[in-house]
Parts: C-alpha cells; sequence; structure tokens
C-alpha cells in the first residue's frame, strides 16, 4: 500500500518526507487555500519535496476550461496527477487528458458506479472519499470494498486511492479492503507510530541495558 499525505503544508511535507515512509501527496483547493499561496507556486514547492506523485486540483468547472487547466497543471513537474471532480464535465476532462497521457486522480467518489465512470474514462486514481460518507451515516469502507472487487472483476487499470481516512484505524481497514493507495493527514500518520507497549518496551530496553554496561562499575 502506498501512502499519501492529505496536505499542502510545507512543514508537515518536509516531517513525513524525513520518514522516508510518503510516497505522495494529494491536495484540494481547501488544502491549498489553508496555506495562503497561489496553486501553481505552492504545487511546486510540494514538488521539491516529495519525490512521488502529488495530485493538483482544477479549480475550473467547464471541460474545456479543465482541460486547459489540467495541462498547464501537468506541466509544472513530471510527478503531477491532475485532479478533476467526479462531475460529468471532470470525466469528458479525465478522458481527454488521459488520452493525451496525462494522469488524472477523479475526486469526490461516493459510489462504486461514479468510481465505474472514472475507470471507464481511464482515471489514473479513483478517489473515493471514506470519512465523508461516514459523517453522513454510511459505512464509508463499504465504498472502499465494492470499488476494490468491481475494478479486480474487469482488471482496471485505475488505482484505488482511499481519501478522506480519519483515523489510523481507517487507513488499516482500507488496507485490508486492498485500497493501493491511502491518503491521510499528517496527524494520521503521526498517530500511526504509536503504542503504549512500544513506549514502554523501549524504555525498558534501555533501562536494562544501562544497568549492565553504564551504571555498574567498570572492571578492573
Ligand atoms: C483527498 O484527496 C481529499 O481531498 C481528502 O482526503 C478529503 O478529506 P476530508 O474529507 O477529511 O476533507
Amino acid at each position: 500500500m502506498k501512502f499519501f499525505l492529505d496536505t499542502a503544508n510545507l512543514q508537515e511535507l518536509q516531517t513525513g518526507a524525513s520518514w522516508g515512509i510518503v510516497d505522495g501527496v494529494t491536495t484540494n483547493p481547501t488544502l491549498i487555500a489553508k496555506e495562503g499561496q497561489p496553486l501553481e507556486e505552492q504545487i511546486r514547492r510540494i514538488c521539491a519535496i516529495v519525490d512521488g506523485d502529488i495530485s493538483a486540483e482544477v479549480i475550473a468547472t467547464e471541460t474545456s476550461a479543465m482541460v486547459e487547466e489540467g495541462r498547464r497543471l501537468a506541466r509544472i513537474h513530471k510527478n503531477i496527477v491532475v485532479k478533476c471532480p467526479l462531475t460529468r464535465d471532470g470525466i469528458r476532462t479525465t478522458a481527454a487528458l488521459s488520452k493525451e497521457g496525462i494522469r488524472v486522480n477523479v475526486t469526490l467518489c461516493f459510489t462504486p458506479g461514479q468510481a465505474l465512470l472514472a475507470a471507464k474514462a481511464g482515471a489514473y486514481f479513483i478517489s473515493p472519499f471514506v470519512g465523508r460518507l461516514d459523517d453522513v451515516g454510511y459505512t464509508g469502507m463499504d465504498l472502499i470494498r465494492s470499488i476494490t472487487k468491481i475494478y479486480q472483476n474487469y482488471e482496471f487499470p485505475t488505482q484505488v486511492l482511499a481519501a478522506s481516512l480519519r483515523s489510523p484505524t481507517h487507513v488499516i481497514d482500507a488496507a485490508l479492503a486492498g485500497a493501493h493507495i491511502g491518503t491521510m493527514p499528517f496527524k494520521v500518520m503521526d498517530m500511526l507510530f504509536n503504542h503504549p507497549l512500544t513506549d514502554k518496551g523501549l524504555q525498558q530496553f534501555l533501562a536494562d541495558y544501562d544497568k549492565v554496561f553504564r551504571e555498574a562499575p567498570v572492571a578492573g
């Protein structure tokens, strides 16, 4: 499973990259706006930090403008994956850009039917939103399970990028469901490290070592 960071914050990306486990980055207009920097400039900075797939979302909503914007974003760096919303214009744009060899991440997917549309259009990634479905009373993870099964049935090459993951449990369940990628906020990736028995065990190992090799009087 690949791990992507779902953030446009450079500090978080630098820390994540330093761990050596970040395979890519997803951004959306909300995350870019949070950083207060123009989209293309911020994406360029992100590409300099993380060497992996970087999703940059179009702001336009009509096909010809989306295609133009997608082409412009793709020119920023070889690692850019253009993100398009799952609308009729977005799917048209996905089909057009994919035919040109530009990789597309289709976002805001909430049903298996929508995921089929994205695969048919040649999407490189499909982004089903787990947490946002949970928010409205559904079991978001069922969507990941359905999409991975459908894509396997037909050997669609589109990769399932589990998005809107809000907890370590979401990440683990997405992995169990066979998602190719999980994108998560920095906070969630950081939480994956934590277990009290890890901390307690390390403390004990070091204390035991110190008792023999640091505290004991040196012989001779
Ligand atoms: C990623 O591509 C999505 O934009 C993101 O995961 C959405 O997460 P949220 O529902 O927590 O905002």
